[in-house]
């Protein structure tokens, strides 16, 4: 990939928590309109490396760089209006609030007016409310969900739940979208479903790390695979060669087979 294409770039990243070093000096690049598989076991630190991009975290050490910006200190919410955007491990929606409006609550990522006029109802702050209405609905119909926009949130399945998540996501029409674990738990048909909306996405040109347990999953969806274990990068390149490569059939040894572990089914 040549400099411009690049969207984000980790350089020597390192986040430790008491004697634990989750991430430990983690170096990639991702393209522009790539889709990213983000694997490793248990523990590996592909959730801490994840709200290290977001912002939820802070590096110890190393860079992040955003489109040509410098962002490894910036707080989440600018990293939000600047296109990042993160679907969490764990789901959190607001209970209380309906499919739809939990939907919205994306779009004010990237909304200028300021709480004054929020909070006086003026003109600009009604025209954004109905634009991010407007954002949240094809957000809805995007993954399928648009015929619950009334209900509250936590009436849908978790399988609903999960596309309620990455609706809220796109509804910030980021330029960078992280997705961790969107399909734990998940059943057969709503795991196809997802896999469909993730490929249309992509073909979109949305570019995308995917973190996921299932790694067959990543390796029929994914170009190119990184595989963290122990906070380290062991091992990257495209879904046949991770598939092959021995540090990452040994990384898998011990918690499953290495041929599922590796996607050879
Ligand atoms: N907030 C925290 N405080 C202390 N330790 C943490 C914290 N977050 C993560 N860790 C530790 O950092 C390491 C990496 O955790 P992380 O959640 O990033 O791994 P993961 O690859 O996402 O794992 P999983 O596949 O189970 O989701 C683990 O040893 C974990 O216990
Ligand atoms: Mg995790």
């Amino acid at each position: 990939m040549t400099k411009a294409d690049v969207l984000l770039e980790a350089k020597e990243l390192v986040r430790s928590f008491g004697g634990v070093t989750a991430v430990d000096s983690v170096s990639f690049s991702v393209a522009e309109g790539e889709l990213r598989g983000l694997i490793g076991p248990n523990g590996a630190g592909k959730s801490t490396l994840f709200h290290l991009i977001s912002g939820h975290l802070y590096p110890d050490k190393g860079n992040l760089i955003f489109h040509g910006h410098r962002i490894e200190r910036k707080p989440p919410a600018t990293r939000a209006k600047m296109g990042i955007s993160i679907t969490f491990q764990a789901v959190h929606l607001f209970n209380g609030m309906t499919v739809l409006e939990n939907a919205m609550v994306g779009g004010h990522a990237w909304t200028r007016h300021e709480w004054v006029e929020a909070s006086f109802r003026l003109p600009r702050h009604r025209r954004e409310e109905r634009v991010i209405k407007e954002r949240a609905i094809w957000a809805l119909e995007s993954v399928g969900l648009d015929r619950f926009m009334d209900l509250p949130a936590e009436s849908l399945p978790l399988g609903r739940q999960r596309a309620l998540q990455i609706a809220r996501a796109i509804c910030s029409m980021p330029k960078l979208l992280l997705l961790d674990e969107p399909a734990a738990g998940l059943r057969g048909d709503e795991r196809r479903d997802l896999l469909a909306l993730l490929e249309r996405l992509h073909k979109e040109g949305l570019t995308m790390i995917l973190v996921e347990h299932d790694v067959g999953f990543v390796t029929h969806i994914a170009e190119k695979i990184t595989v963290l274990d122990r906070g380290r990068v062991i091992a990257e390149g495209t879904p046949e060669e991770i598939r092959h490569d021995p540090l990452v059939i040994s990384a898998y040894l011990g918690t499953t087979t290495s041929d599922e572990a590796v996607g050879i089914r």
